[in-house]
């Protein structure tokens, strides 16, 4: 029996992080995500927060050797929803309740594709506008890196939240899943880039990566504190059967059985050292455990992002292998998740953005 009376969850220095990450105790991981569960609640309440996901095109000019959509692989068919049809999603968001979408795509930075984004923006932005939604639907994007000029148009266009993954920020193990055209250095200075221009910004890593320590995801906490970020998405690295990162499948440090704890402790442990960040329980959770996401929402996390994308194309958007909710409607996405959401006893907080209060403080604190 461990004495777990005296035990101090410390999260001060690089290895004290590490230590908790790699706790394999269930009465001390019970322990931390009570801790991490008690400082949701201080820092940003019990609520949760929907933002509808709508991936508007799988083009993509990248070529990350994990991920399924990436440009080189050519069993992928190629889509791009139409303007109608990505508007009509995000009014079915406002008028359900949702406050919040993010517009997914891979990576593209043709000016066309630029103008296309803004103009969905700022359609979205004004025909959201209702009783419930005075400012319209929040709106993030997740569509990679772009010059400084194109951040400022796609926030002009009234767009307020914008993610980009830093997926690991240790420069070697990024070396051995990026192409060397991708660099480490320009991810930085992108997520640099969104600040400057006004976004708030979201990051965040892949757990369970070949060659992966517990010592590099407590790194990825320190990058994130550094880089004083005020969203966080991160999930499991889960085999995709047509990419190159899958050959290394022998290399993993991180065992496929401790992946769902590592994952959940990633969570806790943001959560106690970012404290009033977003945190999003992702879909990726919940194709290592069919409970993944409500456990998220338990160890720390705040927001969900139920599917969106028409049924039809979601099978041209697998980033990973068993990507779950292919064929669900959007309707009985909606009900299965507010059932998840309430399973935990949290609620969905409808009709509002949902902004993360660390960048509402980051406002106060200037003024
Ligand atoms: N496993 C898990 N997550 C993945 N992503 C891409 N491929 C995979 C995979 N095989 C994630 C990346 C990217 C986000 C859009 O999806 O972190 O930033």
């Amino acid at each position: 029996m461990v004495n777990i009376m005296n035990y101090e969850i410390k999260y001060d220095t690089r290895d004290n992080i590490a230590s908790l990450l790699s706790e394999n105790n269930p009465e001390k991981v019970e322990l931390i995500r009570k801790m991490a569960h008690d400082v949701l609640l201080e820092n940003c309440g019990s609520g949760v927060y929907y933002r509808g996901l709508i991936e508007f095109s799988n083009r993509c000019v990248s070529d990350c050797y994990y991920c399924g959509i990436r440009r080189s692989n050519a069993d992928v068919n190629r889509f791009d929803l139409t303007m109608d049809e990505i508007v009509d999603s995000a009014l079915w968001c406002a008028k359900n309740g949702y406050g919040s979408i993010v517009l997914q795509s891979g990576e593209n930075s043709s000016r066309d594709f630029i103008d296309f984004v803004c103009r969905a923006v700022e359609t979205i932005k004004k025909r959201s506008v209702s009783e419930e939604l005075p400012n319209g639907l929040g709106v993030t994007l997740c569509i990679g890196e772009q010059s400084e000029a194109d951040y400022a148009k796609l926030f002009a266009a009234g767009a307020h939240r914008y993610l980009l993954r830093i997926e690991t920020s240790n420069r070697e193990l990024f070396k051995t899943i990026h192409p060397e055209a991708q660099s480490f250095d320009n991810r930085v200075e992108c997520l640099r880039r969104l600040k400057r221009t006004g976004f708030q910004v979201g990051t965040g890593v892949m757990y369970g990566l070949p060659g992966q320590t517990c010592q590099m995801l407590a790194d990825d906490i320190l990058f994130f504190k550094d880089m004083d970020i005020d969203m966080l998405g991160m999930g499991p690295y889960i085999r995709h059967s047509s990419t190159p990162l899958k050959k290394n499948k022998n290399q993993f440090i991180i065992e496929r059985d401790d992946l769902l704890r590592v994952s959940l402790l990633m969570i806790a442990v943001c959560r106690l050292v970012l404290k009033d960040i977003n945190i999003a329980a992702t879909t990726a959770l919940q194709t290592i455990d069919p409970t993944g996401r409500e456990k998220g929402l338990s160890f720390g996390a705040n927001v969900v992002m139920p599917q969106l994308t028409p049924v039809d194309y979601r099978k041209s958007y697998l980033l990973y292998d068993n990507k779950p909710c292919q064929e669900d409607t959007k309707e009985e996405c909606k009900n299965c998740l507010s059932a998840r959401v309430g399973s935990v006893g949290r609620e969905v907080h409808y009709n509002e953005w949902g902004d993360s209060p660390h960048f509402k403080r980051k406002g106060e604190s200037k003024n």
